[in-house]
């Protein structure tokens, strides 16, 4: 008899995973499958980040960390927000963690209970509520369109808000929409929340991938936000397992205890070749990637508009277009599978980022060239016509 936990059987897959193992196996029948379905740069980790890694592996940098990070990573960090947003944060405030996931997980277990609530966007990053699950804490999913950017906003929490509410979390850009919260209402909503007792989580893993508008932190606005990033997407670092996170001081040592029992350490290789990641030469090459992102967004944006797909709002950042497709069907979920079927095309659907319109949308992430990009709106193009 299977003695699996009822959290654990009640963790919900991801569907895009049954659209990957189906491109999977038509792609072994020598299909060729367009994945815009990959929230990951195509790009791989720059050369001079590689070599970082290979120097420190070879000076045996193999040994634990201190639980918080490596010292000079946390310093690095810090000049890091010194350089491009002006901001003066005490390396102490910052944490390495494995990944944003890491982030999320330590984030949560510190400022919530079993029993307790925290508040979402719908749709937003599906991980998000299943950690949440995990750790016995309730998420309440606050539904969110067009007219607040896809994002929470004051007036919104302040009605979802209940005496079992400690935290609410936002994405910025977020990831489905890749859109960016406007600074007037991240501060209303630091202000809401600080006027209830809780707290507010801001990830901010897309920062550096924002296109038109100006980059910012939520640590311009406030020093009690939790302030989630990662080494992931705009430095192209997926694998290697590192995020930080910026928290008021008072915590620091709450998060030293639970981040020693849960990751004893974040990943050493990965902290040394971060240094070079963080270096203002690095982010030379890496902005130069962020215009390749943008060009492929100004590609795609206005084919899949032409092609009747409804964008309320435009994505400014990420890497992703969240689209409306209910003027070719009722159901994204299937017809998100049909369309690989018939033309090898792979999406998200909707339903993968929570229950509000996810059955009239699905997510385009151009994580693609430019030619594959094309290739896939050809395709998309002649489905709708056939369908
Ligand atoms: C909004 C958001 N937060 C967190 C993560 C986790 O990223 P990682 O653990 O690779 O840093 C992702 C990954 O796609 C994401 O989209």
């Amino acid at each position: 008899m299977s003695s699996i936990s009822k959290r654990a059987k009640n963790l919900s897959p991801f569907h895009v995973m049954d659209i990957l193992a189906q491109a999977k196996i038509l792609e072994k029948q020598g299909k060729t499958i367009c994945h815009l379905e990959i929230g990951e740069p195509d790009f791989s980790t720059a050369e001079v980040i590689i070599d970082s890694g290979i120097e420190a592996l070879k000076q045996c940098k193999t040994h634990y960390t201190p639980a918080l990070g490596l010292p000079e990573l946390r310093q690095a960090v810090a000049e890091y927000y010194q350089r491009k947003f002006s901001l003066n944060i005490d390396a102490q405030r910052i944490i390495i963690t494995p990944g944003a996931s890491g982030a999320l997980q330590l984030a949560l277990t510190c400022l919530l209970d079993a029993g307790d609530n925290v508040l979402l966007a719908d749709p937003g990053y599906p991980c998000n509520r299943n950690i949440a699950q995990v750790l016995a804490i309730e998420t309440v999913a606050v539904p969110v369109d067009a007219g607040s950017f896809y994002q929470l906003d004051a007036e919104t929490v302040a009605k979802y808000w209940n005496s079992k509410t400690r935290a609410a979390m936002v994405a910025t850009p977020s990831n489905p929409t890749g859109t960016i919260l406007p600074e007037e209402q991240l501060r209303a909503l630091c202000r809401l929340v600080e006027s209830r007792n809780g707290s507010l989580i801001v990830d901010e893993i897309y920062q550096g991938l924002v296109y038109d508008v100006k980059d910012y932190t939520a640590l311009n606005i406030s020093d009690d936000c939790f302030v989630i990033n990662s080494f992931s997407k705009y430095f192209g670092m997926t694998g290697w397992r590192l995020g930080w996170m910026v928290v008021p001081e008072d915590y620091v040592e709450a998060i030293d205890r639970i981040a020693q029992n849960i990751f004893l350490a974040p990943a050493t290789v990965s902290q040394y070749a971060a240094l070079t990641a963080l270096k203002a030469e690095t982010q030379e090459i890496l902005d130069s990637r962020r215009d390749v992102f943008k060009q492929r967004r100004d590609y795609l944006l206005p084919a899949l508009k032409q092609l009747g797909f409804g964008i309320a709002v435009k994505p400014q950042g990420a890497f992703y277009i969240y689209a409306n497709c209910e003027r070719f069907t009722d159901d994204s979920f299937n017809w998100v599978k049909k369309l690989l079927l018939e033309q090898g095309v792979a999406l998200t659907p909707g339903i993968d980022f929570g229950e509000h319109d996810a059955a009239k949308h699905c997510r385009f992430a151009y994580t693609q060239s430019l030619e594959k990009l094309e290739q896939a709106v050809d395709k998309i193009a002649t489905f709708i016509q056939s369908s």
